[in-house]
């Protein structure tokens, strides 16, 4: 055997410096081991237990050479496997090379002879023909991106969406041997062609059909590897990213679909206006009048004055009533909320209604009337009644008629629930912060939320006291501490709507300025409503935001809206 390998426990290092002579000895037995296999090497060692300087190199013991050699030979297991993967996963990574280098070769034409193809959307039905194995279908050619694919045996399954519907598509023979396909990414946007088949017996897939595809065609590659859509953007990923990211996220089925939801929302409370003869206007977004008190309003230069986007057009609504009756309108409402709650948002999309010569009441049955309306033609339409049913599976159209509950009623209900007033103006360890709730007190969102989810039903919660209302409100007759208002509370959600009958007096009117310290001056054209025959009149306002977390059960108003904005966010 050749020279032996020094070890000096003490003095020795495990490193390049060392390379196991008297002069550079290794530290251990291990690492003079890893360096030179026992099988072939021999070793003195020097124990870090001799005290004595000149303590000598002795020959390993037995049992401490057996030892060392059970330790390394349990290393070398390991990096022998590690190396023979190296070696496997270069070899696989050599082979998928080859194999796409000759996928290049492969060339997809189209085959002349086959009958033109007819193009359709993705969920249409019309003037197609599903064939088998032995009888032809329709052939066709359909637009879209690839929305999930998975590849079985000789086969490729490709779900396809266009935005109007999805179509397992599948794809084999020369297809799936071409780059385009051996290389396709999510979200890649692609033209195919083939023939439409019905599904093979217990197999699922949209409209219960699939394209045999014969052709396809790619339009734009999507990124792939770091950048594909997959790691960009994951349904468990954190709040900031996915706001980052809306635009890919808005690539999902669920946030795509509360956009479609929100879309059919959106029809359906036009239709019911229609039919209750409600016209359609469109009120500014720029004014120099607050609706809902300064704390809240977006100022901006207008030219060379002072003006603000809109916090709501109810004054404006209000002056269109004498010439064109009940009226309505759909435009964003925009609030300088400094809250970061789940239901509020800086910009915010306002549908609000306004009806002449009513009666409180009056205003309370057109409110039920026109949601239960809503949802009753959401849920007429097959497609946008899956869609819910899909993001919301429990939910249940609210029976008529509404529970309706005093403001009074509410502050006994919560006390008698123990659900205490927090006072957030008083540091957070004052013992006077939470305590029952007095007549007078503004409902916060939590206790709010808790009683709509206790009561679990839509709730029109009535005759709020005047100093915590807006100026507009006009007062009880039988109870002058109190207005003609109502919010309208859903569960899981709380207030969706906010509405009440107006001052209609001009003196009044001009005293509720002064109450709350409103120069009237800007505000003379709503005043004049009460100068120029003044009616009993009453609207409301509803966050159609608010509405879609109700409807498609979602945790945050954030969701129900295509780029929400809310404190310090306006991006995208
Ligand atoms: O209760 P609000 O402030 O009432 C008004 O603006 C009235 N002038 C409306 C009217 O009578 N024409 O707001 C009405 C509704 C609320 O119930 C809520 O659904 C929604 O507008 N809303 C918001 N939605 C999202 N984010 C915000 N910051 C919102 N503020 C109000």
């Amino acid at each position: 055997m050749a020279e032996p390998y020094y070890v000096d426990e003490v003095a020795g290092r495990d490193d390049d410096s060392a390379v196991g002579t008297p002069t550079a000895p290794y530290q251990t037995l291990l690492f003079a081991m890893k360096m030179h296999p026992p099988e072939s090497s021999s070793y003195l060692v020097k124990k870090a237990s001799a005290a004595d300087e000149a303590a000598e190199y002795k020959n390993v013991s037995d049992t401490a050479l057996k030892k060392a050699k059970k330790i390394y030979e349990g290393w070398k297991r390991k990096q022998d496997k590690s190396s023979d993967l190296e070696i496997k996963a270069r070899e696989e990574e050599m082979r998928r090379l080859a194999i796409l280098e000759e996928a290049k070769k492969v060339v997809l034409d189209e085959d002349s002879s086959l009958p033109a193809a007819k193009r359709i959307r993705l969920d249409e039905t019309e003037g197609v023909t599903l064939g088998t194995a032995d009888k032809p279908g329709t052939r066709v050619k359909v637009l879209g991106r690839v929305h999930r694919s998975r590849t079985q045996k000789e086969v490729m399954f490709i779900t396809l969406k266009d935005g109007y519907g999805q179509m397992q598509v599948v794809f084999g023979g020369q297809l799936i041997k071409t780059y385009a396909a051996m290389t396709l990414t999510l979200e890649t946007s692609i033209e195919i062609k083939g023939q439409l088949r019905e599904l093979p017996p217990k197999a699922s897939a949209p409209l219960n059909r699939e394209l045999h595809a014969d052709y396809f065609r790619i339009i734009g590659a999507a990124a792939g590897d770091k950048e594909a859509i997959t790691n960009k953007v994951q349904a468990d990923g954190d709040n900031q990213t996915l706001l980052d990211q809306r635009h890919l996220v808005l690539r999902g089925d669920n946030a795509s679909n509360v956009m479609k939801v929100r879309a059919a929302v959106l029809r359906a409370f036009r239709q019911a206006y229609l039919e209750t003869r409600c016209l359609e206007v469109a009120p500014p977004s720029m004014v120099q009048t607050q609706v809902e008190g300064g704390a809240t309003l977006f100022g901006f230069k207008y030219y060379d004055q002072e003006a603000y986007l809109t916090q709501s057009s109810q004054l404006y609504l209000e002056t269109c009533l004498p010439s064109m009756g009940d009226v309505f309108c759909i435009c964003p409402s925009f609030r300088a909320e400094r809250s970061l709650t789940r239901r509020h948002l800086a910009e915010y999309m306002h549908i609000e209604a306004e009806l002449d010569f009513i009666t409180f009441d009056d205003l309370l049955s057109h409110l039920e009337h026109v949601i239960c309306r809503v949802v009753d033609l959401i849920l007429a339409d097959p497609v946008t009644a899956a869609y819910v049913k899909d993001l919301n599976s429990k939910f249940q159209p609210p029976s008529r008629p509404f529970k309706r509950m005093k403001y009074a009623d509410a502050i006994e209900w919560l006390n008698e629930h123990k659900i205490d007033f927090d006072d957030d103006e008083l540091p957070e360890d004052d013992p006077q912060r939470k305590r029952p709730h007095r007549f007078g007190d503004d409902i916060a969102e939590a206790a709010e939320r808790k009683m709509t989810d206790i009561l679990n039903v839509p709730i029109f919660l009535t005759h709020f006291p005047a100093e915590i209302k807006a100026f507009y409100m006009s007062r009880d007759p039988a109870d002058r501490r109190v207005t003609e208002s109502v919010d309208v509370l859903m569960p899981n959600v709380g207030e969706i709507v906010g509405g009440s009958m107006r001052i209609s007096d001009y003196d009044e009117l001009m005293a509720a300025y002064k109450r709350v310290e409103i120069d009237a001056t800007p505000y003379y054209w709503y005043t004049d409503q009460r100068k120029y025959g003044t009616s009993p009149h009453g609207g409301y306002g509803l966050g159609l935001e608010r509405f879609l977390a109700w409807l498609c059960d979602r945790h945050t108003v954030r969701d129900c809206v295509l780029y929400p904005r809310f404190v310090n966010r306006c991006t995208p």
